[in-house]
């Protein structure tokens, strides 16, 4: 079972995690910075290469035109070389010569500075091609990270909700348990040692009958008391287990027995309102319902000094809406939220609120000394955590 240190435990490994990847894309920025200066750069130096090549050309050009007409020089000098001096066809020869010479160099000199314009070209095509992929790079991690958070954290809310749910069938669990030691030992109180008394009655008045047959007959009237007594008592014991009329009469007619005669016997008058109704009741929504009325009656008559009191269910689309109001002496919510609600002393005000979230409702009380108590709850007509209350 993960506990609460792992939670934490997880969500800092998340926090980690995502502080990694932040730093690591900072990292990634500052690669795609250099890469995109290193790109410049090499533009810059392709782009006065590319000027190199045609500035050399050009200049090629020229030395080679000027060899055409040294050589046509040349040519004339050797045809009509009476009109020439020695002098002059040396320096004819000569010059012919030297513009071969620089030819070649500059030539030379052209195809080496072609061959670094295509070098350059091909790096400025990889540093491109480099700039792109950071950026790339960058964008991916992005959204990596933002999968990864978002999924993570995901994982940690559902952790969250599966823990819920296990709370919740813990409380389920204790809360049949508790409610099993209650009927336990109401009935051990009650009827059980009813029983034993009978059992002891009878035994007397299997004595004293051939005897005293006037001590006898009083002896099994009181016995029928006992009987009487006990019989009303497992009745009530049932009754408070589940009453089978939710079932066979359905949730308001029951509400309106249970207030007849509780009026009867507190001589608090109560008033039921009901508005809509509902076709179907799930048998937990209904036994909610009543639970709630119940408890809120019995505190009540225990506390509220209450002259009015009136219950109002309303049936709406998707839920049921129960208020319970009286004009009693009310109570200071603070004061009774810091008693801590025994889960033994049965349906309390905190057993309502767990029932009524319980079941994916809302409930309200408030209260306020001498202004009356008012409980209202809202439960939906099908709640989802239903399943789980076995
Ligand atoms: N309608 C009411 N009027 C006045 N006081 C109330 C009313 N309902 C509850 N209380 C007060 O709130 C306390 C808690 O109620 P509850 O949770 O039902 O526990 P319990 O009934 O076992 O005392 C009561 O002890 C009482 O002081
Ligand atoms: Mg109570």
């Amino acid at each position: 079972m993960l506990g609460k240190l792992d939670l934490a435990q997880l969500d800092s490994i998340i926090q980690k995690t995502v502080e990694a990847i932040d730093k690591s894309k900072a990292e990634l920025f500052d690669v795609a910075e250099v890469a995109k200066k290193e790109k410049k750069r090499i533009e810059e130096e392709y782009e006065l290469s590319k000027h190199k090549v045609i500035d050399l050309g050009i200049e090629v050009k020229e030395i080679e035109k000027e060899l055409i007409e040294s050589k046509r020089k040349l040519l004339n000098a050797n045809k009509y070389f009476e009109k020439f001096s020695e002098e002059e066809k040396r320096a004819a020869y000569e010059k012919t010569d030297n513009l071969r010479i620089e030819l070649a160099v500059k030539r030379e000199m052209e195809q080496m500075a072609i061959q670094r314009r295509n070098e350059l070209e091909l790096r400025v095509r990889d540093a491109a091609k480099m700039v792109e992929r950071t950026d790339k790079l960058i964008s991916a991690v992005g959204s990596a990270m933002s999968c990864l958070t978002g999924d993570l954290q995901s994982i940690s809310v559902q952790l969250e909700n599966i823990q819920q749910r296990q709370g919740m069938g813990m409380k389920i669990i204790k809360a049949q348990e508790e409610e099993r030691k209650r009927v336990a030992r109401e009935i051990h109180d009650g009827p059980a040692q009813s029983m034993s008394n009978v059992v002891l009655k009878a035994e007397i008045c299997e004595k004293i009958m051939e005897t005293d047959m006037e001590a006898a007959k009083a002896e099994i009237k009181s016995l029928k008391a006992v009987v009487k007594e006990s019989l009303q008592d497992v009745r009530r014991i049932i009754y408070d287990l589940r009453p089978m009329s939710l079932d066979d009469l359905g949730l308001v007619p029951t509400i309106q027995r249970y207030i007849n005669t509780y009026i009867e016997l507190n001589g608090i008058p109560v008033i039921l309102r009901t508005r809509g109704n509902a076709e179907t009741l799930m048998s937990i929504v209904s036994l909610t319902v009543f639970r709630v009325t119940q408890e809120a009656l019995s505190n009540i008559k225990k506390y509220a000094k209450a002259k009015n009191v009136s219950i109002n269910l309303e049936f709406l689309q998707n839920d049921i809406m129960l208020t319970i109001t009286d004009d009693g002496i009310g109570f200071d919510m603070e004061e009774v939220k810091k008693k801590n609600f025994d889960i033994n002393s049965g349906f309390g005000l905190f057993g309502m609120r767990e029932r009524v979230e319980l079941l994916s409702g809302k409930i309200d009380i408030t209260s306020e000394k001498g202004h009356g108590t008012r409980i209202s709850a809202r439960i939906p007509l099908s709640p989802e955590e239903v399943s789980q209350n076995g």
